[in-house]
C-alpha cells in the first residue's frame, strides 16, 4: 500500500497539483462527502484506470444544503475514509475545511440554468447551484485531468458536464454505474438514515425502476403509464413519501410524453429522515 497524503489547504493543492503536471501524471479526482460506501470505491477504481494519481476529495459542501436539509447531521468517518481510499490506492485525500473554501466575503457562484429546473430542482432549489460552485473550486484546485462522478446523480452528472462545456473546462467527465445492494437498495452515505422497517421498504425504488424497465421490454411507449405503475408500487409501501417520479430525456432532462432516443427514469422518495434517489437510463 503506498503512502496516502492528506491536503487541507488550497494553496497546498494547488503546489502538489503543479508538481504531478510539471511530471506529466495524468490526475484522476473522485469528489465526494465522505462517508466513503461501495459506490464511492467503484469511482476510485474508474479513476485508477483513467489516471496515475488518485486525488479523492472529502468536503461535505454547505452549499448545496438547503436550510430543512441534512448538513449538521450529515455522516462522517474521516479516519475509515482515509483507510478504504488507501486500500483502494489512492494517493491523496483533498479535505480543505469550509471556512479554507468559502472564506468571509466569499461571494461567486457557479449556476447552470434549465437542467437545474427539473427532477430535484424544484424540491432542491439552491442544490446544483452548490454543487457547480464547488466543483469548479475542485477542479481549480486538483486540476484533473479526468474527475469520475457516480450515475446514481444523474441529474448531477448531466449538469457537470453541461458546465464543464460551457466554461470551456479542461477536465473529462466521467460516469460510473450505480453500485446496489443485494437486494437492489443504490448505496448513498444517507442509507444510514433509514429505520429498520423503512430499510426493508426502500428497495421499492429498485423494484419500481424493474417494473418500468419490463414495461418497456414489453413495447409500452406511453410515459404516463409507466409513471403511474412505478407510483402504485411505491405507494403501496407505508413509510414511502414520493418526491417524484419522472420519465425525461436524458440529454435536457425535459419531461417526455412518448418513450423514444434516451430516457431517464428518475426518482425520488423519503422514507422518514432519508430523501433517496435512483434512476436508469435507457435508449429507444
Ligand atoms: O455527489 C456528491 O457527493 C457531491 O454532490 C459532490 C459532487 C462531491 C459535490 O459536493
Amino acid at each position: 500500500m503506498g503512502d496516502l497524503k492528506v491536503i487541507q489547504t488550497v494553496s497546498d493543492m494547488h503546489r502538489t497539483a503543479d508538481e504531478m503536471r510539471a511530471s506529466g501524471l495524468r490526475i484522476g479526482l473522485v469528489p465526494t462527502m465522505g462517508y466513503l460506501h461501495g459506490g464511492h470505491l467503484s469511482l476510485i477504481r474508474q479513476a485508477r484506470r483513467a489516471s496515475d494519481r488518485v486525488v479523492v476529495s472529502i468536503f461535505v459542501n454547505p452549499m448545496q444544503f438547503g436550510p430543512q436539509e441534512d448538513y449538521a447531521t450529515y455522516p462522517s468517518d474521516f479516519e475509515r475514509d482515509v483507510k478504504l481510499i488507501q486500500g483502494m490506492g489512492g494517493d491523496l485525500v483533498y479535505a480543505p475545511s469550509a471556512k479554507e473554501m468559502y472564506p468571509e466575503g466569499y461571494a461567486t457562484y457557479v449556476a447552470v440554468e434549465r437542467l437545474t429546473q427539473h427532477l430535484c430542482g424544484p424540491t432542491r432549489p439552491r442544490h446544483f447551484r452548490g454543487v457547480t460552485t464547488v466543483v469548479t473550486k475542485l477542479f481549480a484546485a486538483v486540476k484533473p485531468h479526468v474527475a469520475v462522478l457516480g450515475q446514481k446523480d444523474a441529474q448531477q452528472a448531466v449538469v457537470v458536464r453541461q458546465m464543464v462545456r460551457d466554461l470551456d473546462l479542461d477536465v473529462e467527465i466521467r460516469v460510473a454505474p450505480t453500485v446496489r445492494e443485494a437486494d437492489g437498495l443504490a448505496r448513498s452515505s444517507r442509507n444510514v438514515y433509514l429505520s429498520p422497517g423503512e430499510r426493508r421498504e426502500a428497495p421499492v425504488l429498485y423494484q419500481a425502476l424493474q417494473e418500468a424497465r419490463s414495461l418497456v421490454a414489453q413495447g409500452e411507449r406511453r410515459a404516463a403509464v409507466v409513471v403511474e405503475a412505478m407510483r402504485q408500487r411505491i405507494a403501496a409501501r407505508p413509510h414511502a413519501r414520493i418526491d417524484y417520479v419522472c420519465v425525461v430525456n436524458a440529454e435536457d432532462l425535459r419531461p417526455v410524453e412518448a418513450l423514444s432516443g434516451a430516457v431517464l427514469f428518475a426518482l425520488a422518495v423519503r422514507f422518514g429522515k432519508a430523501r433517496l434517489i435512483d434512476n436508469f437510463q435507457v435508449s429507444l
